[in-house]
């Protein structure tokens, strides 16, 4: 196995594991992710809490907000929703989905994302019922929510995409949409840095090998999947859905934070999210 190089890595890499680029099937992506973001929940929402906000609905680093998006539909129109979110970590963005008088439910692999989720309801008059589960594997019956959601939720980290696309298009009723935010497909050409040394393409692509932390045993700790913009919109279609547009957040004058290998600098040369609007597609 060739040695992956560091610095192109999506985070910064625990001292006790070495990054790598190797195939990780379903269930080691997902035993590896819950157990990555249980260890990395404090601090996690310690750097982004502020940024997330505790009732926003931000679509990524850009800061994205769909106070502004609609990507949803019009605000006034989600009143009565039955909306699903998806990998919905402390569920800030569910919280203002009730705040607008939506039903969403909050859906996350991670016990430790869900008891923050938990301890911000405690200090808040919005609570949304929260589910830990593997978006793969939805606990929930065919059609019942009218929309569904992910802002960087479980997406980037599954293997099998068109698995949880068939799940979400399941639990969906006849015409429902479909929102989700990944890290934008031209991103794993470049080094994951948010400085100059970011803006040089170092790897193909078009490899899609995950991305893979392992310890010392060759064990995974954790794991993102890349996928090519059009694998995006074959694995939509295959997952039974239209897709409706393709969202590519400019970064905002505003925002001056860094978050991760996102900047301002590399914000405003190449896209760093990609928001894929789907619906369920009802003609077949
Ligand atoms: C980057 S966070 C996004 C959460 C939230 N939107 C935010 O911006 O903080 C990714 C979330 O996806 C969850 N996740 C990863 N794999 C998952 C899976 N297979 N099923 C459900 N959730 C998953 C993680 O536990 C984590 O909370």
């Amino acid at each position: 196995m060739e040695a992956y190089d560091p610095s192109s890595s999506p985070n910064t890499v625990d001292e006790d594991s070495t990054a790598t680029r190797r195939d990780a099937d379903t269930t080691e992506s997902a035993r590896a992710n819950r157990g990555w973001w249980d260890r990395n929940a404090d601090e996690y929402q310690i750097e982004h809490g502020t940024f997330l906000g505790d009732d926003r609905f931000v679509w990524g680093p850009e800061g994205l907000d769909e106070v502004e998006a609609e990507l949803l539909g019009p605000p006034e129109d989600l009143a009565g929703k039955d909306v699903l979110e998806i990998g919905a970590g402390a569920a800030q963005c569910s919280r203002w989905l009730a705040a607008q008088g939506a039903r969403p439910v909050a859906l996350d692999l991670s016990h430790r994302q869900l008891q923050h989720a938990q301890r911000i309801q405690d200090g808040s008059a919005i609570r949304v019922p929260l589910v830990e589960a593997d978006a793969g594997v939805l606990p929930f019956r065919d059609g019942s929510f009218d929309l569904a959601c992910s802002a960087y939720g479980a997406l980037p980290f599954i293997a099998d995409q068109v698995r949880v696309l068939r799940e979400v298009h399941r639990v969906l009723r006849p015409g429902g949409r479909f929102v989700f935010s990944v890290t934008h497909p031209i991103r794993w050409a470049f080094p994951d840095e948010p400085g100059p040394e970011g803006l040089t393409v170092s790897a193909s692509y078009f490899d899609r090998t995950p991305y893979v932390e392992q310890d010392d045993e060759g064990r995974a700790v954790y794991v993102e999947h890349h996928r090519t913009i059009g694998d995006r919109v074959r694995d939509v279609v295959a997952g039974g859905f239209r897709l409706v547009d393709l969202v590519e957040p400019e970064w905002p004058a505003w925002n001056t934070q860094e978050w991760g290998g996102w900047s301002p600098l590399r914000g405003n040369l190449i896209p760093g999210s990609a928001i894929l609007v789907c619906e369920r597609d009802d003609r077949a």
